[in-house]
C-alpha cells in the first residue's frame, strides 16, 4: 500500500501491509495479530518524514468523536477521539464558544498526534489546556491513562518521544477550556498587527482564530497544495553568552528569552542567514516564505529531503556554531 496519501510530505514509500481501525475493540483486535511482528501507528502524518518502504503492519487510527463531558461555571471538559481532525476540533470548540484552542488553529495533523510533540504556535501549547489523554499499550493491549504531569511535556517534547516512544496509541484527549472570560493571548508576533490592519478592536476568541489562520496561510505552505511538514527543525536554546557573542556579529539577530541564561534562537532565521530560504534541489526545496519549513514539490524521495536538511544542519553549524535537530519524526 502506497503511503502518500497519509503524510503530509506526500512521499510516496510503501507498507508491507496496511489497516485502518474505527473502534477501540479493532484497535485491539489487530494489535494482537501475531503475524504481524512489526506495527506502526500512523495518526495525521503531518510530523513525519518516510524515508523508505516499511515492513511493517501500518495502522491508521481512524477513531472518531467529540463530546463535551462536564460543564462547570466558567470551564468545559471536552472529550476528543484520536482520528479526529486538530483544526475540525479548533472550529468545533469555537462554534460552541469554548476558549483555548484558538491559537492553535490550522495546525495540519490529527488530535491523537497533538499530545506527541505538544503542538504549539503563537504562544500557546497543546499542554495549557490538556487535562489528560487515554492510551493502548502496543504490547498488552491495556488502556490507560495519561495525566498533564505523566506526559512530561516540554517544548515539541513529550513522554511519548521519549521513553514511552513506540510503546502507546493514543486513542483519545482531555481538554479543558473556558465557556466565558476567555484569556486572550495575542502578545505573540503579529497577531495584534494581525488584528489592528482588520480594525478588529475587542477581539473575541473567532477573531484570533481568524487572525491565526490568516498569518499561517501566507507564511506557511498548505501541505494539500505543496507536500510538507510544518517546521522541520527545533528552534535551538543557547547560552546566554553565545547569545552576545552572535549579536555582535548580527546585531539583527531575533531572540526569545527563556530564562535568565537561555534564549531561544528562530532556526528559520540562520537557515535564511545562510541563503537556503527558496533554494530547491529536485523536488526537495526549502519553502520561499519560510525557511524553517521544508517541501516537496512533487516526487522528492524522504532521501532527498534528509540530504537537503543534512547540508542545513552543517552549514549553521559552521556558520553560527550550532547545532539544529529535525523536529519531525524521520523513519
Ligand atoms: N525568520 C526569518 N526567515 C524566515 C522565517 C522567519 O528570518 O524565512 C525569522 C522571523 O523574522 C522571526 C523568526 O524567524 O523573527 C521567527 O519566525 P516565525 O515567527 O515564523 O516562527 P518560527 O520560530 O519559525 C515557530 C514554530 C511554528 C509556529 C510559529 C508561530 C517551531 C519549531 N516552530 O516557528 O510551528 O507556527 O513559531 O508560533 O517552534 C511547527 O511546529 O510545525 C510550526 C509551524
Amino acid at each position: 500500500v502506497s503511503l502518500k496519501p497519509y503524510n503530509t510530505f506526500g512521499i510516496d514509500v510503501k507498507a508491507r501491509y496496511f489497516a485502518e481501525v474505527t473502534s477501540i475493540e479493532e484497535l485491539e483486535w489487530i494489535l494482537k495479530q501475531e503475524k504481524y511482528p512489526t506495527k506502526m501507528i500512523l495518526g495525521g502524518g503531518s510530523n513525519m518524514l518516510l524515508t523508505q518502504d516499511l515492513d511493517a503492519l501500518v495502522i491508521h487510527i481512524g477513531l472518531m468523536g467529540k463530546k463535551i463531558v462536564k460543564e462547570e461555571d466558567n470551564y468545559a471538559e471536552v472529550r476528543v477521539m484520536a482520528g479526529e481532525n486538530w483544526h475540525d476540533l479548533v472550529l468545533w470548540t469555537l462554534d460552541k464558544n469554548m476558549g483555548g484552542l484558538e491559537n492553535l488553529s490550522l495546525i495540519p495533523g490529527s488530535v491523537g498526534s497533538a499530545p506527541i510533540q505538544n503542538i504549539g504556535a503563537y504562544g500557546v501549547e497543546l499542554k495549557d489546556h490538556f487535562i489528560s489523554c487515554e492510551a493502548m499499550e502496543i504490547e498488552t493491549c491495556k488502556l490507560c491513562t495519561f495525566s498533564l504531569e505523566d506526559c512530561d511535556f516540554g517544548y515539541r517534547e513529550s513522554f511519548f518521544k521519549q521513553q514511552g516512544k513506540g510503546k502507546y496509541v493514543i486513542t483519545s484527549v482531555n481538554f479543558k477550556l473556558t465557556t466565558k472570560d476567555h484569556q486572550l493571548r495575542i502578545g505573540y508576533g503579529t497577531i495584534g498587527e494581525e488584528l489592528s490592519n482588520a480594525n478588529v478592536l475587542h477581539p473575541t476568541i473567532e477573531d484570533i482564530s481568524r487572525a491565526v489562520i490568516h498569518i499561517r496561510q501566507r507564511k506557511l505552505p498548505d501541505p494539500a497544495v505543496l507536500g510538507n511538514s510544518g517546521s522541520f527543525f527545533k528552534n535551538p536554546v543557547v547560552q546566554a553568552s553565545k547569545y552576545e557573542e552572535l549579536k555582535e556579529r548580527y546585531p539583527e539577530i531575533p531572540s526569545y528569552r527563556i530564562s535568565e541564561n537561555e534564549i531561544k534562537i528562530p532556526a528559520a532565521w540562520m537557515i535564511d542567514t545562510c541563503g537556503f530560504k527558496g533554494t530547491r534541489q529536485g523536488d526537495a526545496g526549502v519553502h520561499e516564505r519560510q525557511a524553517l519549513v521544508l517541501v516537496n514539490y512533487g516526487n522528492a524521495s524522504g532521501e532527498e529531503i534528509l540530504n537537503l536538511a543534512r547540508q542545513i544542519q552543517e552549514k549553521v553549524k559552521l556558520n553560527f556554531g550550532i547545532s539544529i535537530h529535525p523536529e519531525v519524526n524521520i523513519l
